[in-house]
């Protein structure tokens, strides 16, 4: 076992996303089927709820499945859909519990209803809680999140309550998914491959990139924690130069 990692909470990222990868690879290595990866990978999303909600990370946006995934084999795509519906029976309570606010991004209406009718009320049910707001990203991609914004944005033209001259970035940032949120800090992927899937195009323009070897179900504290430790250690400088920066930090340390 390593040396637990200090982390400086000061410095802890205010919202971080994973792209939770590998969970067939890790199956094949056990000599199982991919669905017990995924099984498996369900333990992971506990453990870093927990994590965040220790540390006091107030935001956690999980990829569950991408707009892509519904072209995988329709045995696996049901075995998700009935993983999907067991971890919110499951786990609500608990979340409820522990003060997590329980959301789920993604065009829902691909989904049947009785599932549809799960996420509302687990919505419901936790929409006051304030310690962690969990996002499950499910039927999402990045690009249908701008589409959808786009198309909010563009019905308000069309009923004359906006003009096209005051579309900016920050009119069509309101209406992109998790606008309410803080910025996403951190951006992790787990399972060895180095892209972004699809995943939040639009919310990643500034985050900072982690990539991992280690498969979803072997992801754990340890190695969230050498995510959130290099994230500390990295200087961002959103265009600036590092003496601005390092000039800027000073000053808001004098006070
Ligand atoms: C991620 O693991 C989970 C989902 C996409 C639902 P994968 O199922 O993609 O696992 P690999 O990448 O094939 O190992
Ligand atoms: C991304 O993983 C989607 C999720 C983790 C839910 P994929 O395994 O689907 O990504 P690609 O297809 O390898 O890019
Ligand atoms: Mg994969």
């Amino acid at each position: 076992m390593s040396a637990p990692i200090e982390l400086e909470p000061s410095a802890l990222p205010q919202h971080v996303a994973i792209i939770m990868d590998g969970n067939g690879r890790w199956a094949k290595q056990q000599g199982r089927p991919r669905v017990w990866g995924h099984k498996k990978g369900a333990d992971s999303v506990r453990r870093s709820v927990r994590f965040c909600r220790e540390l006091g990370i107030p935001a956690l946006t999980l990829f569950a499945f991408s707009s892509e995934n519904w072209q995988r084999p329709a045995d696996e795509v049901s075995s998700l859909m009935q993983l999907f519906k067991l971890m919110l029976k499951s786990e609500v309570k608990n979340l409820h519990k522990n003060q997590v606010r329980l959301r789920v991004i993604g065009d829902l209406s691909a989904f049947d209803e009785p599932l549809i009718a799960q996420i509302k009320a687990a919505e419901q049910l936790t929409a006051q809680n304030e310690a962690l707001t969990l996002n499950i990203a499910a039927n999402y991609g990045g690009r249908w999140d701008i589409a959808q914004a786009a198309r909010q944005v563009a019905l308000q033209v069309s009923q004359g309550e906006l003009v096209p001259e005051h579309i900016d970035e920050q009119l069509l940032g309101r209406y992109m998914q998790l606008s309410d949120l803080p910025e996403l800090d951190l951006l992790i992927r787990t399972g060895g491959d180095v892209r972004i899937s699809n995943f939040l195009l639009w919310q990643a323009a500034y985050a900072e990139l982690w990539f991992t070897e280690t498969l979803w179900p072997d992801f754990d504290q340890q190695v969230f924690a050498e995510a959130i430790a290099a994230f500390t250690s990295r200087e961002r400088r959103f265009g600036c130069t590092s003496e601005q920066v390092f000039a800027l930090a000073s000053s808001q340390l004098k006070g």
